[in-house]
C-alpha cells in the first residue's frame, strides 16, 4: 500500500504535483440569489400557468420544495387533455397506458423512480415514495404497481374515450397486410409524441428538487422505458449547482446521459442555456451531423442561483420550445433556442 504522504513527498522530490482530486475541480456552490424560489417546468403559456400555479402556491407559503414540484406534475398527470403525460397519455402498441416518471431531490442527493406502471394516474408521486419509502431507486412494472396498491393508490385505466379512438385509428392504418381497416372516411394519424413534462424547482433556501413524467413514446413496445425514470438521462440534478431535464427522444437521451452532462456543463461554468445548448450539440455529433438527425429533444435548465435555459435540438413549426417560470416577479414564459432550422 503507498502512504498518501510519502507519495506526495516523493513526486515532489521528482519535481512533479499531485493531480488534482476530482473533487477539488467541483464548482463551489454559487451565491443562492433573492430571487428564489423558483419553479419552472417545461411548457410554455398553454400549459404552464395551470402547472405551475399549485406548485408555486407550495413556494410562497415557504412549504416543502418537494411537494411544490409533486403538486405541479400532479397537474399534467391527472388532465386527461395531456395526451403525453400520465391520465390520458397515449398508449403502447398494445392499447395499455405505460407511465416512466422520476424524482431527484437535491439536499442529498436522494432519486426514486418508476417505469412501466400502469393504472396509476400519477406515476411521480409513486416514484416520490420509492426515493422516501424504500432503499431502492427504481422499481418496473408489476412491482412498481403492487408498491403503489400498496401505498394506497387506486388502479384505474388510464386510457381514455379520446385516447382509445387515437390509439385505434393507428392500428388500423398501420398496416395494409392485416385484417384493419379504418371507416373509409378517416385518415390514420402517424404522430408519435414524445411529449413529457419536467418540473425544477429551488427554494428559499437555494435547495435543488425536480421531476420528469411521461407516458413515453406512443405506440411503444410494451415494457419499453425511455429517458424520463433513467435518473441522469431525463433528469438529474446538484444541489450545488442546479437542475436539468428532458423532454423528446428518450432513446437520445439515454445514450448521451443528457441531463447529467447538462448539470456537469454548468458546473464546470456554462450558464443554463449555453447547457442546454452543448447538450443539443453533443446529441447532434453522438448522431453523425444534423443531416442524420430525424427527431427532436428539448433540454431545460433551472441554475442553483435562478438562471434558466432551454434549449431543442430542431425547429418545430408551432412549437416553439419554450419554458415558464413563477417566482416572486411572477409567472414569465421564457423562449428557448434551437439548433437546427425545419427546411
Ligand atoms: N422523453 C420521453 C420518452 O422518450 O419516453
Amino acid at each position: 500500500m503507498i502512504d498518501r504522504r510519502k507519495f506526495i513527498k516523493s513526486l515532489s522530490a521528482l519535481g512533479m504535483s499531485l493531480p488534482v482530486l476530482k473533487s477539488d475541480l467541483l464548482a463551489k456552490p454559487k451565491k443562492v440569489a433573492k430571487g428564489n424560489p423558483i419553479i419552472l417546468c417545461s411548457r410554455g403559456e398553454k400549459w404552464g400557468r395551470k402547472v405551475l400555479r399549485p406548485g408555486w402556491e407550495v413556494l410562497r407559503k415557504r412549504g416543502s420544495l418537494l411537494d411544490a414540484v409533486e403538486a405541479s406534475a400532479n397537474v399534467t398527470e391527472l388532465d386527461p387533455e395531456d395526451t403525453s403525460v400520465g391520465y390520458g397519455g397515449l398508449p403502447n402498441m398494445d392499447g395499455v397506458v405505460q407511465l416512466d416518471a422520476s424524482i431527484m431531490n437535491g439536499p442529498d442527493h436522494n432519486c426514486g423512480s418508476v417505469a412501466c406502471i400502469e393504472g396509476v394516474k400519477t406515476p411521480s408521486s409513486v416514484a416520490r415514495l420509492v426515493m422516501e419509502r424504500t432503499d431502492h431507486i427504481h422499481l418496473v412494472g408489476k412491482g412498481a404497481q403492487d408498491f403503489a396498491i400498496m401505498h394506497g393508490f387506486k388502479i384505474e385505466n388510464l386510457l381514455t374515450e379520446k385516447t382509445r379512438k387515437i390509439w385505434v385509428r393507428w392500428r388500423e392504418n398501420l398496416s395494409d397486410k392485416d385484417d384493419y381497416f379504418p371507416p373509409k372516411s378517416e385518415k390514420g394519424s402517424d404522430k408519435r409524441t414524445t411529449g413529457t413534462i419536467n418540473v425544477l424547482g429551488v427554494d428559499s433556501n437555494g435547495d435543488v428538487a425536480g421531476i420528469t413524467t411521461t407516458s413515453g413514446l406512443a405506440w411503444k413496445i410494451p415494457g419499453r422505458v425511455g429517458d424520463s425514470p433513467i435518473i441522469g438521462a431525463g433528469l438529474y440534478l446538484d444541489n450545488e449547482v442546479g437542475a436539468v431535464g428532458a423532454t423528446g427522444r428518450g432513446e437520445e437521451m439515454i445514450r448521451s446521459c443528457g441531463s447529467f452532462l447538462g448539470v456537469e456543463l454548468m458546473r464546470n461554468g456554462l450558464s443554463p442555456q449555453e447547457a442546454c445548448e452543448e447538450v443539443c450539440k453533443r446529441i447532434i455529433d453522438i448522431n453523425g451531423g444534423a443531416s442524420k438527425v430525424d427527431f427532436n429533444d428539448k433540454i431545460v435548465a433551472l441554475g442553483k442561483n435562478g438562471d434558466v435555459g432551454c434549449a431543442s435540438i430542431r425547429e418545430k413549426k408551432d412549437d416553439f420550445p419554450e419554458i415558464a417560470t413563477w417566482s416572486k416577479k411572477g409567472f414569465k414564459v421564457t423562449k428557448g433556442t434551437y439548433l437546427i432550422e425545419q427546411k
